[in-house]
């Protein structure tokens, strides 16, 4: 099978692990840069990457890099590609497009400028133009412009990969799915060690956590990604692959993965989203404050929590008294086991009082936060 070169996207501070991700997969020429991850390989890897990979948000299929200085430049550059490669008229197309210190400033007018550039190449040859849709493009591509350097992709993707399906309901401030992944795989946590969120909200973070310990694919659900619309999109080998990642899901946790929230509503939607992701069963969420939480199991295990930090569900200094409880009850009853706190609050470190032994800089949309890990 031919090899090309993918770029995948994730959020600022998950570089290192999608790294990790793709080189598991087997791609080949790994090489992190700022918010993604290039690699290379055949087809089915690609097919494979939006399957299986947890902390990725699209793959990209980089096809035309120019260097542009205006619209016109642009214009002129996409219409050098031969585009009866990737699409005929009767298929429909959508641009995406995000623009960054350059002599074009308008995300949308390049978006625009590369999709009439497309257009009229086909109307030129063909005297037929593809339409537009902005919903669900049978093609989609996503131009990058950055410092005048464009790269127009093919998005493989589609839907951002950070929605499985099993979440459809939002409680206050839910972890992005990708990101919940990544801070588990970051914790390195294994699954053979018990794992407790206190603080579960709708789950998001044990829910990632069980599908890793089942070796189930985030995506195995999914009903559309939009390299299923390319035309070398190829149906036997997608199905043979979903087929034997199937086959591959374990049954069982191999120790308790389990979730308390102080809301009676978060756990509603934390049961209800476990179910939805299909293994409601395996998962056990209850409702309890903190300050009553104790160990659920009698090995110590990982703690991995996302405690509210003022900045969505409120103001900052609302939430010192929860960090307060936070730093009182681990430290009282968590002798032994490994904590690790997502926090996106500037105060949290003065009050928490031990000292960590790993500090991850993250990113959770724009709000910068940080992986904080402790040994009790
Ligand atoms: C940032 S949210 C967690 C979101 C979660 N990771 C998710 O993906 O949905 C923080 C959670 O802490 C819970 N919480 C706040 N104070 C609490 C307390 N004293 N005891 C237990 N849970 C508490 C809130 O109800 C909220 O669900």
């Amino acid at each position: 099978m031919t090899t090309f070169r993918y770029f995948a996207t994730c959020a600022k501070g998950l570089e290192p692990v999608l790294h990790k991700e793709l080189a598991a997969l087997g791609a080949a020429q790994v090489e992190p840069s700022r918010g993604g991850v290039a690699f290379a390989g055949d087809q089915l890897l690609l097919y494979q990457a939006n399957l299986e990979l947890r902390t990725a948000i699209r793959v990209l299929k980089p096809i035309l890099n120019a260097h542009v200085e205006s619209p016109e430049e642009l214009y002129d550059a996409v219409r050098s590609v031969d585009w009866t490669q990737w699409l005929t008229p009767d298929h429909t197309l959508a641009v995406d497009a995000n623009v960054r210190d350059s002599r074009i400033t308008h995300s949308h007018y390049a978006a625009l400028k590369t999709k009439d550039a497309i257009c009229d190449w086909f109307v030129d040859r063909v005297g037929r133009r593809p339409s537009v849709d902005v919903e669900c493009p049978m093609v989609g591509f996503n131009l990058h412009l950055y410092r005048n350097e464009m790269v127009l992709s093919l998005d493989s993707s589609g839907e951002s990969l950070h929605k499985r399906g099993y979440r459809p309901i939002q409680t206050k401030a839910p972890l992005n799915e990708a990101l919940a992944a990544g801070l588990v795989l970051l914790s390195e946590w294994q699954p053979l060690c018990p794992l407790v969120d206190p603080m579960c909200g709708s789950g998001t973070i044990l829910i990632e956590a069980a599908m890793i310990a089942l070796r189930h694919p985030p995506r195995l659900t999914r009903k559309r990604f939009g390299f299923q619309g390319w035309l070398d999109f190829d149906i036997q080998s997608w199905t043979a692959l979903r087929d034997e990642a199937r086959s591959k899901i374990g049954h069982q946790l191999p120790a308790p993965i389990l979730g308390s929230d102080i809301r009676s509503d978060a756990i509603a939607f934390a049961n209800k989203n476990a179910k939805a992701a299909g293994f409601g069963h395996l998962l056990h969420f209850e409702r309890k404050a903190l300050q009553e939480w104790h160990p659920p199991v009698r090995d110590p295990g990982f703690i991995l929590v996302n405690p509210p930090y003022g900045e969505r569900l409120g103001e900052p200094q609302a939430v010192e008294p929860i960090y307060q409880t936070m730093a009182k009850v681990f430290t009282a009853r968590a002798k032994g086991w490994t904590v690790f706190i997502f926090s996106g609050n500037e105060r949290f470190e003065q009050i928490f009082p031990i000292a960590p032994f790993t500090r991850i800089p993250l990113f959770n949309g724009r709000i910068p936060c940080q992986l904080l890990g402790y040994k009790m």
